[in-house]
């Protein structure tokens, strides 16, 4: 069991900036839950206390039951501006959590080839950070955290620097991983079709401070419409019901935004 649960999550910053005030959200055990909101809402800080990198100052936030006091093996985080070691290549940096958990060498190296060759960087598994694009820099991150299978899954923004091409192929993959394997997962975008087409349940948070603001279930939609009949994204993101649904949760984003275009 692996759920996370925000419970009447309050976030202060230095006294002064109310990022998050009464958050109530759980992401049940093996559930996508994407959070979307306007920029400076506080999706990154749910993610950060969730990670365990920061602690709220009111409510208290779950994994598995027990009380985030730190950062843990049971969760992996891609960020927002990702973080790979300079000094290490492709493959290394894959490979540098399976290494922590003691996993025998020939298993790990396999991984660790598998994972390279989903992100289509096969003929850089040698190359440093340095040598890549940004895009081909986060989708290192990326693998860096599947690679690891962990329980709970928080990516902020993952796809965020990645070309529209790209973006499309991790898009994929990730619901090809996500259905087959599902992992507990908290997912923060700010594009809405993204979130409708990767997430069990789409998150809205309010401007800040942020709360939830609505919770609109994608999932029980996305079963009845049979979207897995369709092989691509741009023919999912065309049926009525994705439509309808998008076009929900960008009218609350607009509220929160006094009207203005996202
Ligand atoms: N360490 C910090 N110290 C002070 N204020 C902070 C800190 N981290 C976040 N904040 C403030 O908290 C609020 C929420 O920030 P957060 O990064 O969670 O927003 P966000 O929803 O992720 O925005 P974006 O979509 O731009 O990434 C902002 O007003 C931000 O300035
Ligand atoms: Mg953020």
């Amino acid at each position: 069991m692996s759920c996370i649960r925000f419970e009447q999550v309050d976030k202060t910053f230095g006294g002064a900036v109310k990022a998050l005030d009464g958050v109530d959200l759980t992401v049940a055990d093996r559930e996508f839950v994407a959070i979307v909101g306007a920029s400076g809402c506080g999706k990154t800080t749910c993610l950060r206390l969730a990670a365990g990198f920061e602690a709220p100052t009111g409510g208290h936030v779950t994994v598995g039951g027990k009380a985030v006091t730190a950062p843990g093996p049971d969760r992996a985080v891609v960020f927002q501006q990702f973080a790979l070691f300079p000094w290490k290549t492709v493959a290394q940096n894959i490979a540098f959590g399976l290494r922590n958990k003691g996993m025998p060498a020939s298993e790990r190296d396999a991984r660790v080839a598998a994972a390279i060759g989903m992100i289509g960087l096969s003929a850089y598994a040698d190359a440093y950070p340095h040598q890549l694009s940004g895009g081909m820099q986060q989708r290192v991150a990326i693998a860096r955290a599947y690679v690891l299978e962990p329980e709970v899954l928080l990516m902020d923004e993952p796809f965020g620097a990645l070309d529209a091409q790209t973006r499309v192929v991790m898009q994929e993959e990730l619901v090809r991983l996500a259905r087959k394997n599902p992992r507990t997962v908290l997912f923060i975008t700010h594009g809405v079709e993204e979130a409708v087409y990767l997430a069990d349940r789409v998150a809205v948070m309010t401007r800040r401070p942020g709360r939830i603001k609505e919770i609109v279930d994608v999932k029980v939609i996305r079963e009845a419409e049979r979207w897995e009949d369709h092989a691509r994204i741009e023919d999912v993101m065309d049926l009525e019901s994705f439509v309808h649904l998008r076009t929900h949760i960008w009218k609350s984003l607009r509220e929160e935004k006094g009207g203005v275009g996202h």
